[in-house]
């Protein structure tokens, strides 16, 4: 079965002072997830946003809140982010001393895993966790900012996870994230991704049509 494909706007780049509108036009713009991004100023360079920022904005609209934890040792706050709202978690291979373990507590807290990888992590070291989480993420830039240049070599790991999935026969989402605009998404789309996270190319003067544009591909290779 051909997975859906879905768009997932990065609040990092909306405008903090009219944060509502901006994620209500991405909403009115067709985009089924929000996707949040919080950092912790050690796993990467920049600190964010955190639990009450979100809890605030849960009210604010009917999307799925798909949370990128950018955090070390993830367990801690995987309750907190629950009860704030989100509905899928997200936290690194790269930051978790038992990756399992985590995958768990999110499952227990009602809420679907993704685990992510950075652009130097291989495939190979997640693979063991593809039929045990509901989203693979993988970055196509180094985690920590937003505004950058998709990095090509990362959408060769896409392709061998969707190879993966189709192989094994799974459901896992694959999700990519950092540097997806509109002249470049057919790329990670033709690798196999199906769920894409655009942040500065969606937010800005035009967020509702930006988001309209970028949903309107996607129901068209639907
Ligand atoms: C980067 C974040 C991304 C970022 C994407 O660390 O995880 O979600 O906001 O922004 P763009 O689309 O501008 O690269
Ligand atoms: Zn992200």
């Amino acid at each position: 079965m051909k997975p859906e494909l879905i768009l997932a706007p990065s609040m990092l780049s909306a405008d903090f002072k009219n944060l509502e509108e901006d994620i209500k036009a991405t909403e009115k713009g067709g985009a089924a997830y929000l996707h949040i991004d919080v950092m912790d100023g050690v796993f990467v360079p920049s600190i964010s946003f955190g639990m009450p920022v979100m809890k605030s904005i849960r009210s604010a609209t009917g999307q799925v809140f798909d949370v990128h934890l950018m955090i070390i040792d993830p367990i801690r706050y995987i309750k907190e982010f629950a009860a704030c709202g989100a509905d899928i978690i997200t936290f690194h291979l790269e930051a978790a001393e038992d990756p399992q373990a985590v995958i768990d507590e999110i499952h227990k807290c009602g809420c679907k895993a993704g685990i992510s990888i950075k652009p130097k992590t291989p495939f190979e070291d997640v693979a063991p966790y593809m039929d045990k989480v509901e989203m693979l993420l993988v970055m196509t830039v180094e985690p920590g900012f937003g505004g950058q240049k998709m990095m090509p070599e990362t959408l060769e790991k896409v392709r061998a996870a969707r190879r993966f999935v189709t192989e094994k026969g799974l459901a896992t989402d694959i999700q990519v994230d950092g540097g997806v605009k509109y002249d470049n998404i057919h790329l990670p789309l033709e690798a196999g991704a199906n769920i894409f996270v655009v942040g500065s190319a969606v937010f800005g003067d035009n967020t509702y049509g930006e988001t309209k544009r970028f949903s309107d591909y996607l129901a068209q290779r639907s």
